[in-house]
């Protein structure tokens, strides 16, 4: 089982995720668990005080050392315990490599755990990266006020590639296996506003379904991200 830590500001921001099926089921089969610790439970300031303005002047807060890698070390030592040698520190950040269906993959069968770290305010201080051996992860290049949410989507990406999760043959044909973008689907009526379902997917056909829908997916690649053609598998 994969043991997953998440150290966060906003657990709350987790709970409906945690309760949606695909990710139920995960953690029900034992495939993965997760845990949330809220970083602020390793503050010593006695307001609770985690966040502080940067040396050297700007704007906006950053979170500071101690209670971070406090929050750290209780993941390796408390939870993950006699696992912690087989654990990854992951911290989602603006600059970090992006993710995408290759990095997901990996981190999704790669039998390591993972302390995941979601920074808010301007950040985290420089020291806690450089404590520990920390991989960063973005999900793309904009800003978001926290990880919180690119964490949701690191973690969403990784679970349902996991086996048992989706249905037998859901990830088969899914865009991005293979460099191409899935073909278009359809369901009933089989006419809607006059617009019809391709013939050939009625016909029950499946061997020239097939040949059609790897005809729409290439077609639909070239299209939408050309530069998909172009990549290594
Ligand atoms: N935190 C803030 N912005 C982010 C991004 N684009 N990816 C990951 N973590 C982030």
């Amino acid at each position: 089982m994969k043991k997953i830590v998440i150290l966060t500001l906003f657990k709350n921001m987790f709970d409906e995720f945690l309760k949606s099926n695909a990710i139920k089921k995960a953690i029900e089969q034992k495939k993965v668990s997760i845990d949330l610790v809220d970083i602020r439970d390793f503050t010593n300031d006695k307001h609770k005080r985690v966040d502080f303005p940067p040396y050297g002047g700007g704007t906006g807060m950053i979170i500071s050392c101690e209670p971070l890698c406090l929050a750290i070390d209780y993941s390796l030592n408390n939870i993950l315990n006699s696992e912690k040698e087989n654990t990854k520190i992951i911290y989602m950040s603006p600059r970090g490599k992006l993710l995408n269906y290759n990095l997901s993959k990996e981190i999704s069968d790669d039998g390591y755990n993972y302390v995941i770290i979601c920074g808010h305010y301007e950040g985290i201080d420089e020291r806690v990266i450089e404590e520990y051996d920390i991989m960063e992860i973005s999900i793309g290049d904009y800003v978001l006020t926290g990880g919180e949410l690119a964490c949701l989507v690191l973690l969403d990406s990784i679970i349902r590639l996991m086996p048992g999760v989706l249905s037998d043959g859901a990830l088969d044909e899914e865009s991005h296996t293979d460099n191409l973008l899935e073909y278009p689907q359809y369901t009933k009526p089989s006419e809607f506003r006059g617009r019809k379902v391709p013939e050939i997917l009625i016909s029950g056909n499946h061997q020239k379904i097939n040949e059609y829908r790897k005809q729409e997916s290439i077609r639909i690649t070239k299209k939408y991200r050309p530069e998909l053609l172009q990549k290594d598998k």
